[in-house]
């Protein structure tokens, strides 16, 4: 099965594995992962997220690639054409495409935030506290709306202008860049007082905090910020051509994405304390560290205001690299539906990102207009739609189209695959592994685990 040469595919391996990192790496990395952290008691969730992205999101992120080259589809005309005479497959990649959109509907609105934060810094530093006050108040629906609305278009633009010229050239400078401005602030932080004790619970895990909630969060994020179990690597695997090798390109993705997220709390947690340091409350009245929505969005503005002119400058960077970071998420987002429209019902890409781009804005104003819709999409969508949507794609690919074909395309690219340790230890993962992993994750939760096992 080939991919029909309009669809568009990238044009260098470094544009698709940066493409690929930027979808990877976004507002689940700088904005989810220190929230977690700080909520979750530390080191503990650090240690349980890295072993779910290596044990389940690696596996997986591996074959949502496979399925995308094969086919050269969208994840509905992926399974479609996998499955032959079965219409129920295809149901997997509806599933992907609706969680898509509804993960973007949130997920619009904190990008909008990030950009809002960009011109707060500006404002801030010119003495305009009237107006700065006004771009902080992250529940000032005329606000959110305009800004997610800004930033819808932002993406629908890049996604519009297609997959090379398109979404590859804009995130080929963008990740370099978002590295580049996080290790500078992360060096400059570090020094600053406070910021030891921040260190020390990042990185020193206390084991007795690890329970069913913490694991399930850490799943979940691992899903959210890998871009998986909603076909996102399905489609823009499907733009790769048969050269590259998967394994290497999905090592490289995920390893940059735990490298960005493990940095992103190297900044925010001691940077949390530093603020502490300044006179900003960073525990809540039981004593637990403030961990919300805004944990990014008060404690940190809060502190760069403390810090003067290098404040002003330091916050402009990171809310410019949030910025950076969301964009190349949003529009791996837009791209999983417009191109099952452009594959199933033969649309302009054009024409479907505008139209799925309006359909994306008027969602998010819901959410701008009331922002508590957040966490509770957060939870809908990381701790159940993501990981059900990879559940049912490892079984899929394990059961129905089965690992064989699926090793035959890896070898492609990657000559030696089937007689290789990989090309044993994967289809184990796919099959038994990862979903009876993710179904203990779910049991556990639901306290069936405590219930058979006292
Ligand atoms: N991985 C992105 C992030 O970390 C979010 C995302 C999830 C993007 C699912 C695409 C698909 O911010």
């Amino acid at each position: 099965m080939e991919a029909s040469a309009d669809r568009g595919t990238w044009n260098s391996r470094l544009g698709f594995i940066m493409a690929a990192a930027g979808s990877a790496v976004g507002l689940g990395n700088i904005w989810a992962f220190p929230n977690q952290v700080a909520s979750n008691g530390g080191a503990a969730f650090l240690l349980v997220y890295l072993v779910c992205c290596f044990s389940v999101g690696y596996p997986l992120m591996v074959a949502e690639l496979t399925i995308g080259r094969h086919t050269g589809r969208n994840p509905v005309g992926a399974f479609r054409a996998l499955a032959p005479g079965s219409r129920v497959y295809a149901l997997i990649g509806f599933w992907g495409i609706l969680c898509g959109v509804g993960i973007h509907a949130f997920y619009n609105v904190i990008a909008g935030w990030t950009l809002a934060f960009v011109f707060e810094e500006v404002t801030y530093a010119a003495g305009a506290t009237g107006l700065s006050q006004v771009l902080s108040d992250l529940s000032h629906g005329h606000k959110n709306a305009l800004f997610s609305c800004l930033f819808m278009v932002a993406t629908v633009t890049i996604v519009a202008g297609g997959v090379s010229s398109g979404i590859e050239r804009a995130t080929k400078t963008m990740m370099p860049a978002l590295l580049v401005i996080l290790l500078a602030m992360i060096a400059y932080v570090i020094f600053q007082e406070g910021s030891r004790e921040g260190l020390r619970l990042y990185l020193q895990p206390d084991l007795s905090k690890i329970n069913a909630r913490l694991v399930l969060n850490a799943m979940g994020q691992a899903f959210f910020s890998l871009s998986l179990g909603i076909g996102t690597l399905i489609t823009y695997g499907s733009y790769l051509n048969r050269k590259q090798n998967i394994p290497r390109a999905a090592a490289f993705v995920t390893g940059a994405d735990i490298s960005i997220a493990f940095l992103a709390g190297l900044l925010i947690i001691p940077a949390m304390f530093v603020a502490q340091s300044n006179g900003i409350q960073i525990f809540d009245d039981q004593g637990n560290l403030v961990s919300s929505t805004g944990l990014v969005f008060n404690t940190l503005p809060s502190l760069f205001h403390t810090l003067g002119p290098v404040g002003a400058v330091l916050g402009l960077l990171f809310f410019v690299l949030l910025s950076i970071a969301a964009l190349t998420s949003t529009i791996s987002l837009l791209e999983v539906p417009v191109a099952y429209l452009f594959d199933e019902w033969g649309m302009a890409r054009r024409r479907a990102a505008i139209g799925v781009g309006i359909v994306g804005a008027l969602l998010s104003l819901v959410v701008a207009y009331d922002p508590s819709w957040i966490d509770t999409l957060v939870n809908m969508f990381l701790n159940v739609g993501l990981p059900v949507g990879g559940l049912m794609i490892c079984l899929f690919l394990g059961f129905v189209w089965k690992t064989q074909p699926a090793l035959n395309e890896i070898e492609q690219g990657r000559p030696g695959t089937l007689t290789g340790p990989f090309g044993r230890l994967w289809p184990a993962f796919i099959k038994f592994f990862c979903p009876i992993l993710i179904l203990l994750v779910f049991l556990n939760t639901i306290g069936v685990l405590q219930w058979l096992f006292g």
